[in-house]
Parts: structure tokens; sequence; C-alpha cells
């Protein structure tokens, strides 16, 4: 395989939305940086890549993983060659409860340190290379419940809605330092999207019983879910094609 000249790091891209980006952003020469918790089901994703990736098993909620993993890609960086143009913060989780008496703050302690503090310290962690790499992009995954309060989506909804807000901190703050190599953020909102998170989302929120399970399954039968392909492509675009002054600060969609 070619050594490629950029490279993208996908959090969570074992399944899911990350799986097809590494994917569609391979596809396109870029080489990949898989990181999340199942080394299986990265191996499993860098089998069906057509350039080169890197595999770096690691739960982004914990420091010490979150620096064996800059060791592992500045070292493949140092030795192949290549910037890192890219950085998705991808991984998310958001586990329903049944009402507010059973949310539990220690779960929510859980999808903060994933949904947002992982993403801040990430950014902090790779700013050195993305700023080598420039014009270099991050790309934040966030969702519509962030926006929408529904019964028992108190930790999804919380953390999505912070992570939202560190969006627009790190567009002020870096607009603010006006250097010019520092990257260029937005904020990515894939809709309804069938993928084994969403799956198990539903599975969980019907054992909770709360309503918008049914409704989720019932978008999910009728088709209404995009596909992980299809978001990914969109998410290609937008990072790989769009002007800059269309992704800084933007909240983008697929099929924008
Ligand atoms: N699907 C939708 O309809 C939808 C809608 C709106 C927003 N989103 C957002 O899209 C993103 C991707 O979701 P998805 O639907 O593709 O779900 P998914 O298939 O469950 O993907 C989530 C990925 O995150 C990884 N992950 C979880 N905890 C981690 C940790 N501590 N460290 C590293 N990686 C971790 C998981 O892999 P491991 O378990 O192996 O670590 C998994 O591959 C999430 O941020 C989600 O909130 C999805």
């Amino acid at each position: 395989m070619s050594r490629p000249a950029d490279w993208a790091l996908i959090t969570g891209a074992g399944s899911g939305i990350g799986a097809a980006l590494a994917q569609a952003l391979s596809a396109r020469g870029v080489g990949v940086v898989l990181v999340g918790r199942r080394a299986d089901r990265l191996r499993a994703v860098q089998e069906r890549l057509a350039a080169d990736a890197l595999v770096v098993p690691a739960d982004i909620a914990s420091a010490q993983d979150r620096a064996l993993l800059l060791t592992a890609v500045e070292a493949r960086l140092t030795t192949g060659g290549g910037k890192l143009r890219h950085l998705v913060h991808n991984a998310g989780i958001g586990p329903p409860s049944p009402d507010f008496a059973g949310t539990d703050p220690a779960e929510l302690e859980r999808a903060f340190a994933l949904n947002v503090t992982a993403p801040l310290a990430l950014t902090q962690a790779f700013l050195p290379a993305l700023r080598r790499a420039a014009p270099a992009r991050i790309l934040m995954v966030g969702a519509g419940i962030a926006d929408r309060a529904q019964p028992g989506t108190g930790i999804y909804g919380i953390t999505k809605k912070a992570l939202a807000r560190l969006f627009e901190q790190m567009v002020t703050d870096f607009a603010h330092e006006a250097h010019t190599d520092l990257p260029a953020v937005a904020l990515f909102q894939p809709g309804l999207v069938e993928t084994e998170g969403l799956r198990d989302h539903v599975a969980a929120a019907q054992a909770c019983d709360l309503p918008h399970a049914a409704w989720l399954d019932a978008a999910l039968r009728d088709g209404q879910a995009r596909n992980a392909a299809e978001v990914a492509d969109a998410m290609t675009a937008i990072l790989l094609e769009l002007p800059s002054d269309d992704f800084n600060g933007q909240v983008l969609r697929p099929g924008r």
C-alpha cells in the first residue's frame, strides 16, 4: 500500500458511522487511525480499507490511553511520513434512564468523560500535529437530542449539549488566538442513522418503557434512518471538499 500524505484520526471507528467513515476516507486515499476499545472490531474494519491504516485500541475516556494513542500516532507519522489533517470526534454513548430518579450520576460522569472531556483532551493533545498539517479540520459528531429533551434521555442529551458548547468554545478560542495554522472546527449532526449503537439504544429505551423507543423502532422499520455509508460519504465530502468558510464554525448535516 502507498504511504498516504494525509491522515484522519477517527474515534469509535470499530462500528457504525465511524467504521463507514474510515472506509469512505480510505477509498479517497486518506490514511486512517482507527480508535476504539475493541481491537477485533478495529482490525475487521482495517481489513476492508483501501489505504494504509493504524489500529490503536484505546479507551479515550482514560487519560492514560489517550497518552498512549498520541505516542502511537506520533511514532507512525514520524516513521511513515504524512500529516494528521483530520480529527473526527465520533465515539459517543447515551444510555437511557427509566426516569429522573433513576438517572445514575455515575453513568452521567462516564458519558461526560467520553462525549465531552475526551474530545477536549484529544484536541489539545493532537493540536501540535494538526497545526503542522495546516489547513487541518476537526469534525465533532453531535446529536439532535441535545436540543430536544425527551423522557429518560438526560445523560445523552446533557452531554451532547455540552459537546455542542465545546464546539462553540473551540471556534471562539481559535478565532481569538488568531493563528493561521489552527484547525477549522465543525459540528456534524447525523440525524437518524441505522447502526448497532442506535439499535442498542432502542432496546435499552424499550426496556425502560420510554416513549421515544416506539418512535425510533417504527422509524427503523419504515426505513426512515439513513445508512451509515451514506452518512459517511456526506462526512467525507465535508472534510475533503467543503470550502473552508462553509466549514469553520458551522453546524453541518448529511445532504448539505
Ligand atoms: N446512529 C444515530 O442515529 C446517531 C444519531 C445522532 C448522533 N449519533 C452519534 O454518532 C456517533 C457514532 O454513533 P453510532 O451510531 O455509529 O454508534 P456505535 O456503532 O455504537 O459507535 C460508537 C463507537 O464508539 C466507540 N466507543 C464507545 N466508548 C468508547 C471509549 N470509551 N473509547 C473509545 N471508543 C469508544 C465504540 O467502540 P468500542 O465499544 O469498541 O469502544 C463504537 O465503535 C456517536 O457520537 C453518536 O452519539 C448517532
